[in-house]
């Protein structure tokens, strides 16, 4: 039998949704990070999300957005705030019972990427 991906084993497509929105529930509710939202479609934000998380852990899904350097260019993000930003994914993810090593290996995924967010 074919080993199972990450985005199986965090329950596919809606369980990785509800933990999206679940995320921008508590990035909204931080006055650190909020303030970059404000003008932001949070419904296309929660699908591309979903999408990107789901294409990353191995999903059979297209993210259709754009590429992560692109889509934080000239935002000058911060490495306290990058940082601010995965431990509200670690936490959502933490509030749907994912265990660690999902959640470890989730938060690595994210953290690959953190070289083209942070400062571009
Ligand atoms: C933790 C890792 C992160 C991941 C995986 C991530 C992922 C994404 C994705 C998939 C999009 C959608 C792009 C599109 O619709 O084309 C996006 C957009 C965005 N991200 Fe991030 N992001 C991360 C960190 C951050 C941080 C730290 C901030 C700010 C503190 C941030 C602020 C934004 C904003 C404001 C947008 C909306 C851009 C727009 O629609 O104009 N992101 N991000």
């Amino acid at each position: 039998m074919p080993e199972q991906t990450l985005y199986d084993r965090l329950g596919g497509e809606d369980s990785i949704e509800a933990v999206v929105k679940q995320f921008y529930g508590y990035v909204m509710d931080d006055d650190l990070v909020n303030g970059y939202f404000e003008d932001v479609d949070m419904q296309q934000q929660v699908a591309h999300q979903t999408q990107f998380i789901s294409s990353v852990t191995g999903g059979p899904v297209e993210y259709t957005g754009a590429d992560m350097r692109a889509a934080h260019e000239g935002m000058g993000i911060t490495t306290e705030e990058f940082d601010a930003i995965a431990k509200h994914l670690d936490t959502a993810l933490k509030d749907f019972d994912v265990p660690e090593t999902e959640r470890e290996a989730v938060l690595d995924e994210v953290a690959s990427y953190e070289d083209d967010i942070v400062g571009a």
